[in-house]
């Protein structure tokens, strides 16, 4: 059985930081979905297949489900902290509450509330930092399969300059990351990533044991940060005093490669930027959360011209947006104080399409294609009568996207679809 969506239509085709033309948009369009859930096919609403159910999205946009490819599970109620920079706000504000998932209820309370949050706002795929305590994570994987938010994440894992209640031992971490994967293997929708928090709560054997876990199972991803701020830089050089850079102690343990997600990189070295392109490193950029800790101004440009592929990150709670459409708002901000003017095109291809490529999901989400995986939301900006009328007043269609990308924000949307059904959370 076919449904048939209707409303104006966006997405991209291409990558339009290599071509203009990546970006299509239909007014009067219309999507339509199998009964399988998976895209049969889209265009104007004069070419949809008759006699299918149809549901009239009228003036509202139809986009295809965000990514979210960088968040924290344990720190969804840390959001808003004031703070003084990365290092200390880590301290003071987020090991405190990260603690607090020791509490098993309590977690998967959390759980259930951050994956309904971020289906709300448009969200169906999310790369998760998850908790310290492996039950909480089991929290988060229940609750993602649950509600079908597809879900790449693992263990925060960190052995050294932490609270002791944090800190895990390389060997109870492979057993904690061998039973998730084990658990949850199995799911299409539900990916493990080892976790390591980053170079200064990871000791050399926590390193090498991530690096012999993916030899092990080079399935799974891997995620930590990198280059952040640089009071960290510094701190890390003289923890690993023999490593060339930052990205150099990852190097050395083997966890760099196409599932190697990197959050941040707002101060990199050339040669970082080459290594993290000959090894085919994924990079995460995350605005708000660069504003809101003063981290830095993410070289954007730098990045796209090593080829390196790119994806957006809320960073809850150090970001300040539970969806991340409305950090395309940041982003574009964030270039103009570079100097630089991202598109419309641009900014939604980093969390749709191009984020579905870095995470080598392409295959199944990140555009209307046929035969993909019917993740969507619909963003609606009636009921907001001065949207609308700003919409209204725009001379091009990709004019309104850009609007919409600057104004428009999780309460305007009305559905989110995971492979063809409605979000029920
Ligand atoms: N670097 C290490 N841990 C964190 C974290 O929790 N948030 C951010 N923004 N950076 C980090
Ligand atoms: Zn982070």
């Amino acid at each position: 059985m076919t449904t048939v969506y209707l409303g104006t239509l966006a997405h991209l085709r291409g990558n339009p930081f290599v071509r203009p033309d990546g970006l299509e948009i239909i007014a009067d369009g219309a999507l339509w979905v199998d009964g399988d859930g998976r895209i049969a096919g889209y265009g104007r609403a004069a070419e949809a297949p008759e006699g299918a159910e149809r549901v009239d999205f009228g003036a509202a946009w139809l986009l295809p489900g965000l990514i979210d490819a960088h968040l924290h599970f344990p720190q969804y109620y840390a959001v808003a902290a004031a703070n003084r920079g990365l290092l200390s706000w880590l301290r003071e504000t987020v090991y405190p509450e990260e603690a607090a998932f020791r509490d098993a209820g309590y977690a998967a309370g959390v759980a259930r509330a951050l994956v309904a949050r971020l289906l709300h706002g448009g969200v169906t795929c999310a790369c998760v930092f998850g908790s310290q305590y492996p039950e909480a994570t089991g929290a988060l994987f229940e609750a993602a399969g649950q509600a079908g938010l597809r879900l790449i994440a693992g263990i925060t894992l960190m052995d050294r300059n932490g609270p002791d209640e944090l800190l895990t031992t390389p060997e109870r971490a492979w057993r904690a990351n061998e039973a998730l994967l084990e658990r949850y293997g199995g799911d299409p929708r539900l990916h493990l990533a080892l976790t390591p928090r980053f170079a200064l709560s990871c000791s050399p054997q926590l390193l090498a044991m991530c690096g012999e876990f993916r030899r092990r199972h080079p399935q799974v991803y891997l995620q930590t940060h990198i280059n952040e701020t640089l009071e960290e830089i510094a701190a890390v050089q003289r923890v690993f005093p023999d490593a060339w850079n930052y990205l150099d102690v990852y190097d050395r343990y083997g966890l760099l490669g196409p599932r190697t997600l990197l959050a941040h990189d707002i101060h990199p070295q050339s040669a970082e930027l080459r290594r993290m392109a000959e090894s085919e490193c994924r990079v995460i950029h995350c605005p708000s959360s660069n504003l809101f800790l003063g981290s830095g101004l993410f070289p954007l440009r730098r990045h796209v011209e090593h080829g390196i592929p790119l994806a957006l990150g809320s960073d809850i709670g150090a970001g300040l947006h539970l969806s991340v459409w409305e950090e395309l708002s940041e982003a574009y901000k964030i270039q103009r104080l570079r100097g630089e003017t991202p598109t419309a095109a641009q900014l939604l291809y980093l969390a749709t399409l191009g984020a579905a490529e870095a995470l080598g999901l392409a295959g199944e989400i990140g555009n209307f294609l046929p035969g993909k995986v019917a993740d969507f939301f619909v963003l609606d900006p009636g009921g907001d009568d001065y949207l609308d009328a700003r919409l209204q007043r725009c001379p091009t269609l990709a004019a309104r996207l850009f609007v919409l990308m600057q104004l428009a924000g999780s309460g305007h949307v009305r559905r989110t679809f995971v492979a063809g059904r409605p979000v029920s959370v």
